[in-house]
């Protein structure tokens, strides 16, 4: 991987009306997802066998649990508050977190959200702050949310301490098959500027492509070879 390295959370909200939403979550080491939010049972899942890190089954119910409250206090209040957060159903609201590792140690960490694809708030240096694009409104929802002290002191807690050390467990547990891989980027004008990301392990994908490229090759060489002596015979 690539210094610096990330982790980082994103959810997609989307409101229709008072009484219907949906949410995405999921998480990310880096281009690669390793984590997803199901939604129907409120719970974490593990794309691969090491996106538990080195954490411990509590504390991912922590986590986990975290997360629920996270879901339902947002959901409930962005409800609540529709008009005085000046948002409109039908809406998208998107929340990304997360923390960025340079030469072993934290070198950044964030969490930003935006309203309709437009910025809306960040989190810098333990406040919220405002975008300007989300005018008054988003003023507003700072001011409310910097009172709280103990809600700072947790958002900063996650975004730095537990991430990183999540990271770093992250990395750890993943090196044998991080270490394997030479991912490959697919660009293609009918993907519409969203790259793929294809991971694959070294030696058996090369194995495979020169397998799924000389055999056909051969056959249609030994078939071309028959024919041509079946011509020449007659
Ligand atoms: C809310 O939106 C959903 C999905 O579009 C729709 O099925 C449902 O009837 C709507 N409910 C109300 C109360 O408008
Ligand atoms: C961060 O906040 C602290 C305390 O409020 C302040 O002293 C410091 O100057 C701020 N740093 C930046 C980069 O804004
Ligand atoms: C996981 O690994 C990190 C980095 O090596 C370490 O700081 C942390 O204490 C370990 N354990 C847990 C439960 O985070």
């Amino acid at each position: 991987f690539e210094e610096p390295v990330s982790f980082h959370v994103i959810k997609i909200s989307s409101f229709y009306n008072h009484s219907w939403e949906r949410n995405l979550g999921s998480g990310w080491l880096g281009d690669l997802q390793t984590h997803t939010w199901d939604s129907k049972s409120s719970t974490i899942i593990f794309l691969w066998p090491w996106s538990r890190g080195n954490f411990s089954n509590e504390e991912w119910m922590e986590l986990e649990t975290l997360f629920r409250i996270h879901f339902i206090v947002v959901s409930e209040a962005i409800h609540r508050r529709i008009s005085e957060l000046a948002f409109q159903y039908p809406c998208e609201i998107q929340l990304t977190a997360g923390c960025e590792l340079h030469s072993g140690k934290l070198s950044g960490s964030f969490l930003r959200t935006a309203y309709q694809g437009l910025d809306y708030t960040s989190f810098q240096n333990n406040s919220c702050v405002p975008s300007p694009l989300g005018g008054d409104a988003a003023k507003r929802a700072c001011k409310a949310f910097n009172q709280d002290q103990r809600n700072k002191d947790e958002i900063h807690h996650l975004v730095s301490d537990t991430c990183l050390r999540f990271l770093l467990g992250l990395l750890d547990a993943g090196k044998a098959y991080l270490q394997r891989q030479l991912s490959c980027r697919v660009k293609h004008s009918s993907l519409e500027g969203q790259d793929i990301v294809l991971y694959w392990e070294h030696h058996n994908s090369v194995g495979l492509i020169i397998l799924a490229v000389i055999v056909p090759l051969l056959l249609l060489i030994v078939c071309l070879a028959l024919w041509f002596r079946k011509r020449c015979s007659h």
